[in-house]
């Protein structure tokens, strides 16, 4: 706890209450650098948002794979899924403690579906397929969405892929993938700021160009819009968040479908 980590900096950016004074020294230090880190979260957590309940609504996926979940922020994903499609069945992974110990308020599913949570390093992709929870929780002969929201930066190029490719063989063909990364193709010097705080805390990120990014889609269809930056994504047409600039917001995002 007295390390800074990704996901309580992340629920400081969001208003949040757990987080530790090491999590707010780097998170401060972090919107000294660049102010727009809240706005940029809030953006990302809608994208969320709209993405499950496509994947709900206009794909009909009843099972969702969220990894690195972060603290509970609600809605949260399986609230969204669950309002479309109330019997939906949520598997939330993050490999933070802190995010284990308020699993409880992630378990809170609609009676008629089924949420699990289970701890597991994305950078072990073998340990999260063959994770019991996964396992028994999820039917991977039917789709799944899976979503990688704000979590691939975390990773290098080999651990991302990795995780990535091991995860599209696993899922059947009709399964979607959700994912939003941080880029330095809008605000490189702004983002360069928070990506030094980022690795002096010890928890380097890896940003990347929107032709990087859309390399982790090969093999499945984008749907439209593409990778497109995050707030253009399928915006809601009251979203406070769509008058925010790309710079401010400095990430993309995108939804995929596996193909027959
Ligand atoms: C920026 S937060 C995003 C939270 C949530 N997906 C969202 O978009 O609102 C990144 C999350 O990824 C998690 N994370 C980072 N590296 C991870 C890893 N190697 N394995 C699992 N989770 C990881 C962090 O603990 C954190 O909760």
């Amino acid at each position: 706890m007295d390390q800074p980590h990704s996901a309580r900096m992340y629920d400081y950016y969001l208003g949040g209450i757990t987080n530790f004074p090491a999590d707010r020294e780097t998170a401060v230090k972090t919107l000294n650098a660049f102010p727009a880190a809240p706005i940029a979260a809030r953006v990302n957590r809608r994208f969320m948002h709209r993405a499950t309940r496509h994947a709900a609504a206009a794909h009909g996926i009843s099972q969702f794979l969220d990894i690195g979940t972060g603290i509970p922020t609600s809605p949260n994903l399986h609230e969204i899924a669950q309002t479309t499609a109330p019997h939906a069945r949520v598997v939330y992974t993050d490999n933070d403690p802190i995010v284990l110990t308020h699993a409880q308020a992630l378990l809170r599913s609609h009676p008629d579906g089924v949420t699990a949570y289970m701890q597991a390093d994305a950078r072990d992709p073998d340990e999260i397929l063959g994770h019991r929870t996964l396992t028994t929780t999820l039917d991977f002969t039917r789709p799944i969405a899976l979503s990688l929201v704000a979590l691939l930066h975390f990773l290098t190029n080999d651990e991302a892929h990795t995780l990535v490719e091991q995860l599209k063989a696993a899922l059947p063909a009709g399964s979607t993938l959700a994912i939003s990364h941080g880029t330095p193709d809008f605000d490189p010097d702004g983002v360069a700021r928070v990506a030094r705080i980022y690795a002096d805390a010890g928890s380097p990120i890896h940003l990347r160009t929107r032709e990087e990014i859309t390399t982790f889609f090969t093999g499945w269809e984008l749907l439209p819009p593409g990778v497109v930056p995050t707030r253009t994504w399928h915006p809601d047409p009251d979203d406070p968040t769509n008058t925010v600039t790309d710079a401010d917001a400095s990430t993309y995002a995108a939804l995929a479908h596996k193909p027959a």
